[in-house]
Protein backbone atom coordinates (compact mmCIF):
# COMPACT_ATOMS: atom_id res chain seq x y z
CA UNK A 1 0.00 0.00 0.00
CA UNK A 2 1.88 3.23 -1.23
CA UNK A 3 1.32 6.77 1.28
CA UNK A 4 1.82 10.45 1.23
CA UNK A 5 1.33 11.91 4.45
CA UNK A 6 0.79 15.09 5.12
CA UNK A 7 1.72 17.28 8.25
CA UNK A 8 1.74 21.32 9.42
CA UNK A 9 3.71 20.41 12.63
CA UNK A 10 6.22 18.38 14.47
CA UNK A 11 5.12 15.20 12.88
CA UNK A 12 5.86 12.96 16.08
CA UNK A 13 2.94 10.69 14.25
CA UNK A 14 4.50 10.64 10.87
CA UNK A 15 7.57 9.82 12.31
CA UNK A 16 6.07 6.93 14.60
CA UNK A 17 5.03 5.59 10.74
CA UNK A 18 7.96 6.13 8.98
CA UNK A 19 10.12 4.47 11.89
CA UNK A 20 7.52 1.44 11.74
CA UNK A 21 7.46 2.12 7.41
CA UNK A 22 11.54 0.97 7.89
CA UNK A 23 10.25 -2.89 8.81
CA UNK A 24 10.14 -5.51 5.68
CA UNK A 25 6.35 -7.05 7.37
CA UNK A 26 5.05 -3.38 7.17
CA UNK A 27 2.53 -3.48 4.61
CA UNK A 28 2.38 0.10 3.51
CA UNK A 29 5.27 2.42 2.11
CA UNK A 30 5.45 6.27 2.89
CA UNK A 31 6.36 7.71 -0.79
CA UNK A 32 6.40 11.13 0.16
CA UNK A 33 5.33 13.85 2.89
CA UNK A 34 4.16 17.05 2.42
CA UNK A 35 2.99 20.43 4.40
CA UNK A 36 1.35 23.09 4.09
CA UNK A 37 4.39 25.01 5.53
CA UNK A 38 8.28 24.76 6.54
CA UNK A 39 7.02 22.34 9.12
CA UNK A 40 9.37 21.04 11.68
CA UNK A 41 8.04 17.75 11.01
CA UNK A 42 9.66 17.34 7.87
CA UNK A 43 12.92 16.60 9.00
CA UNK A 44 11.85 13.39 9.68
CA UNK A 45 11.15 12.86 6.02
CA UNK A 46 14.86 13.70 5.49
CA UNK A 47 16.58 11.43 7.76
CA UNK A 48 14.07 8.72 6.89
CA UNK A 49 15.18 9.55 3.01
CA UNK A 50 11.76 10.43 2.31
CA UNK A 51 11.05 13.07 -0.62
CA UNK A 52 9.06 15.99 0.74
CA UNK A 53 7.29 18.95 -0.66
CA UNK A 54 5.69 21.98 1.05
CA UNK A 55 2.72 24.00 -0.70
CA UNK A 56 2.51 27.26 1.59
CA UNK A 57 -0.98 28.62 1.73
CA UNK A 58 0.32 31.88 1.66
CA UNK A 59 1.97 31.57 -1.75
CA UNK A 60 -1.60 31.30 -3.41
CA UNK A 61 -4.53 33.88 -4.32
CA UNK A 62 -7.23 31.28 -2.97
CA UNK A 63 -7.57 28.74 -1.34
CA UNK A 64 -8.52 26.58 -4.25
CA UNK A 65 -5.39 27.59 -5.96
CA UNK A 66 -3.40 26.51 -2.91
CA UNK A 67 -5.49 23.21 -3.08
CA UNK A 68 -4.95 22.53 -6.93
CA UNK A 69 -1.22 22.74 -6.51
CA UNK A 70 -1.46 20.94 -2.85
CA UNK A 71 -3.37 17.98 -5.37
CA UNK A 72 -1.00 18.06 -8.09
CA UNK A 73 1.79 17.21 -5.90
CA UNK A 74 0.45 14.55 -4.15
CA UNK A 75 -0.53 13.01 -6.88
CA UNK A 76 2.49 13.27 -8.81
CA UNK A 77 3.41 10.01 -6.66
CA UNK A 78 0.26 8.23 -7.31
CA UNK A 79 -0.71 7.31 -3.53
CA UNK A 80 -3.32 4.74 -2.53
CA UNK A 81 -3.72 6.51 0.35
CA UNK A 82 -3.22 10.15 1.83
CA UNK A 83 -2.89 10.17 5.51
CA UNK A 84 -3.02 13.54 7.22
CA UNK A 85 -1.43 13.42 10.45
CA UNK A 86 -1.49 16.41 12.46
CA UNK A 87 -2.26 18.32 9.48
CA UNK A 88 -3.86 21.61 10.19
CA UNK A 89 -5.46 23.45 7.11
CA UNK A 90 -9.16 22.58 5.90
CA UNK A 91 -8.53 21.08 2.33
CA UNK A 92 -11.12 22.55 -1.10
CA UNK A 93 -13.72 20.42 -1.59
CA UNK A 94 -12.59 19.86 -5.13
CA UNK A 95 -9.57 18.01 -3.29
CA UNK A 96 -11.35 16.20 -0.64
CA UNK A 97 -13.30 14.39 -3.82
CA UNK A 98 -10.51 13.86 -5.91
CA UNK A 99 -8.48 12.04 -3.48
CA UNK A 100 -11.68 10.23 -1.62
CA UNK A 101 -12.15 7.78 -0.74
CA UNK A 102 -8.52 7.16 -0.17
CA UNK A 103 -8.01 9.96 2.94
CA UNK A 104 -7.76 9.27 6.21
CA UNK A 105 -7.05 11.90 9.22
CA UNK A 106 -6.06 10.73 12.78
CA UNK A 107 -7.88 13.27 15.50
CA UNK A 108 -6.58 13.32 19.10
CA UNK A 109 -10.47 13.20 20.51
CA UNK A 110 -13.57 10.53 20.74
CA UNK A 111 -15.06 12.09 17.33
CA UNK A 112 -17.79 13.54 17.21
CA UNK A 113 -16.75 14.87 20.83
CA UNK A 114 -14.09 17.53 20.02
CA UNK A 115 -13.77 18.11 16.65
CA UNK A 116 -11.46 21.32 15.33
CA UNK A 117 -8.05 22.40 15.62
CA UNK A 118 -7.88 22.17 19.66
CA UNK A 119 -9.09 18.93 20.50
CA UNK A 120 -7.65 18.27 23.57
CA UNK A 121 -7.49 21.54 25.15
CA UNK A 122 -11.69 21.10 24.60
CA UNK A 123 -11.46 17.94 26.55
CA UNK A 124 -9.36 19.33 29.30
CA UNK A 125 -11.72 22.43 29.53
CA UNK A 126 -14.73 20.52 29.64
CA UNK A 127 -13.44 18.22 32.33
CA UNK A 128 -13.99 15.20 31.18
CA UNK A 129 -12.37 12.06 32.30
CA UNK A 130 -12.06 9.96 29.40
CA UNK A 131 -11.10 11.20 25.97
CA UNK A 132 -9.63 9.42 22.69
CA UNK A 133 -8.23 8.96 19.96
CA UNK A 134 -10.00 8.46 16.26
CA UNK A 135 -9.00 7.58 12.76
CA UNK A 136 -11.79 9.02 10.05
CA UNK A 137 -12.40 9.23 6.42
CA UNK A 138 -12.47 12.70 5.35
CA UNK A 139 -15.62 14.58 4.04
CA UNK A 140 -15.77 17.52 3.15
CA UNK A 141 -16.73 18.95 6.98
CA UNK A 142 -14.42 19.56 9.75
CA UNK A 143 -13.91 16.30 11.49
CA UNK A 144 -16.92 14.72 10.43
CA UNK A 145 -16.54 12.08 8.45
CA UNK A 146 -17.33 8.17 9.41
CA UNK A 147 -15.03 6.58 11.94
CA UNK A 148 -13.04 4.11 10.80
CA UNK A 149 -11.38 2.99 14.00
CA UNK A 150 -11.47 4.97 17.73
CA UNK A 151 -10.06 3.90 21.19
CA UNK A 152 -10.93 6.06 24.76
CA UNK A 153 -8.24 7.68 26.60
CA UNK A 154 -8.00 8.20 30.14
CA UNK A 155 -7.77 12.14 31.74
CA UNK A 156 -5.78 11.50 34.19
CA UNK A 157 -5.73 14.27 37.19
CA UNK A 158 -2.92 16.85 36.50
CA UNK A 159 -3.20 16.02 32.96
CA UNK A 160 -1.96 19.33 31.24
CA UNK A 161 -2.62 20.06 27.56
CA UNK A 162 1.10 17.96 26.94
CA UNK A 163 0.55 15.28 28.89
CA UNK A 164 -3.12 14.34 27.81
CA UNK A 165 -2.22 15.01 23.89
CA UNK A 166 1.40 12.30 24.22
CA UNK A 167 -0.99 9.83 25.46
CA UNK A 168 -3.47 10.35 23.28
CA UNK A 169 -0.90 10.12 20.04
CA UNK A 170 0.02 7.25 21.54
CA UNK A 171 -2.86 5.40 20.71
CA UNK A 172 -3.43 7.32 17.71
CA UNK A 173 -0.09 5.81 16.11
CA UNK A 174 -1.41 2.26 17.11
CA UNK A 175 -4.70 3.02 15.71
CA UNK A 176 -3.07 4.18 12.15
CA UNK A 177 -0.71 1.45 11.87
CA UNK A 178 -3.94 -0.71 12.48
CA UNK A 179 -5.91 0.75 10.31
CA UNK A 180 -3.18 1.01 7.52
CA UNK A 181 -2.80 -3.08 7.66
CA UNK A 182 -6.45 -3.72 7.94
CA UNK A 183 -6.60 -1.43 4.54
CA UNK A 184 -3.19 -3.18 2.64
CA UNK A 185 -4.89 -6.57 4.09
CA UNK A 186 -8.31 -5.93 2.12
CA UNK A 187 -9.92 -6.41 6.44
CA UNK A 188 -10.82 -2.98 6.01
CA UNK A 189 -12.55 -1.71 2.75
CA UNK A 190 -12.91 2.44 2.05
CA UNK A 191 -15.02 2.57 -0.82
CA UNK A 192 -17.56 0.75 2.32
CA UNK A 193 -17.75 3.69 4.11
CA UNK A 194 -20.59 6.43 3.73
CA UNK A 195 -19.72 9.61 2.99
C1 LIG B 1 -2.00 14.81 16.37
O1 LIG B 1 -2.63 14.55 17.61
C2 LIG B 1 -3.03 14.97 15.29
O2 LIG B 1 -4.13 14.10 15.41
C3 LIG B 1 -3.48 16.38 15.56
O3 LIG B 1 -2.29 17.09 15.82
C4 LIG B 1 -1.36 16.18 16.37
C5 LIG B 1 -0.15 16.21 15.48
O4 LIG B 1 0.93 15.81 16.24
N1 LIG B 1 -4.20 16.92 14.43
P1 LIG B 1 2.35 15.56 15.47
O5 LIG B 1 2.56 16.75 14.55
O6 LIG B 1 2.20 14.27 14.72
O7 LIG B 1 3.34 15.48 16.59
Amino acid sequence: LSLVVLISGGGSNLRALLAEAEHADFPARVLAVGSDRDADGLVHAEEFRIPSFTVPLSSFPTREDWGKELLSQIQQWRPDVVVLSGFMRLLPGEVVRALSPGLLNTHPALLPEFPGAHAVADAIAAGVSETGASVILVDEGVDTGPVIAQERVPVLPGDSEETLHDRVKTVERRLLSDVIRGIAAGRIRLEEYPT
